[in-house]
């Protein structure tokens, strides 16, 4: 079976057990945390498009949709939207979601001036061509916004075992199926966010920078310390300069 279509099946069987995790964060102090952290990047007019790339239940969507900003989701997974629409409703947030391919985006160029993504970027077949895509409808001036972990280097399924951790109800089957897929992926292998700052650079973002690990600035609730290994941002701009 061909790649997307085994991300979307996994991703798709993981829908509710996820959607019901990010409600309890949405509904708690991370949610304020996250919006604290990602708003202080923010230009603070609020007549301003932001693209959330991998929403999977709309965590950073419903975020940036409270925060005044006008918002688009976007993910491979049906399922995972699904949920999205249904916290979206619950929330009392009109979001614009649809089902899309982070690496090969339906949008103009030019289109957004803001891009943030959350725990996507470890699960893809070419991180490049994500990171043109979402320098490419950026508006000039443009910020990208991505959080992730260096998943690659760890096994989700042996991590699995021990009782503290967030995947330890998880059916195992499944999370051998997320290794498996993660093992055939180059950015595996990566030394992150180090590789990913110099591709931002490469492509032609601009001042970019990282913060290796702010999960003490995300993370309040203990049961929501889901993230096992540092969680890093990245940050980058399109040239004011630049239209493509
Ligand atoms: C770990 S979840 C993160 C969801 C959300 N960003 C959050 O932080 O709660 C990863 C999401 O990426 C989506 N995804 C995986 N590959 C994708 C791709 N090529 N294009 C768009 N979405 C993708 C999955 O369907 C899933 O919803």
């Amino acid at each position: 079976m061909e790649f997307d279509k085994r991300v979307q099946n996994y991703w798709n069987a993981r829908s509710k057990e996820f959607g019901d995790t990010r409600r309890v964060e949405l509904a708690g102090p991370d949610a304020q945390a996250w919006q604290n952290f990602i708003t202080s990047y923010l230009p603070k007019k609020k007549d301003i498009s932001v693209l959330d790339v991998g929403t999977g239940t709309g965590f950073l969507a419903i975020l940036m949709a409270q925060s005044g900003y006008c918002v688009t989701g976007i993910d491979l997974s049906k399922e995972m939207l699904r949920q999205a629409e249904q916290a979206a409703q619950m929330n009392e947030m009109s979001i614009h979601f649809e089902c899309g391919n982070a690496q090969q985006l339906d949008f103009a160029s030019n289109t957004f001036e803001v891009v943030v993504s959350r725990n996507l970027t470890w699960n893809l077949p070419n991180v490049t061509a994500a990171y043109i895509e979402w320098l490419r409808v950026l508006k000039p001036g443009g910020i990208m916004l991505n959080f992730d972990s260096n998943y690659g280097a760890i096994n989700f399924a042996t991590e699995a075992e021990k009782k503290e951790n967030v995947h330890h109800k998880l059916d195992k089957k499944i999370l051998w199926e997320c290794e498996n897929l993660k093992k055939g992926l180059s950015i595996s292998q990566e030394n992150r966010p180090q590789w990913d700052l110099q591709c931002l650079q490469r492509i032609g973002f601009v001042n970019c920078s990282y913060r290796a690990d702010i999960r003490s600035m995300v993370h309040c609730l203990q049961n929501m310390q889901y993230d096992t290994l540092p969680l890093f941002s990245l940050c980058g701009y399109k040239s004011a300069q630049r239209n493509m």
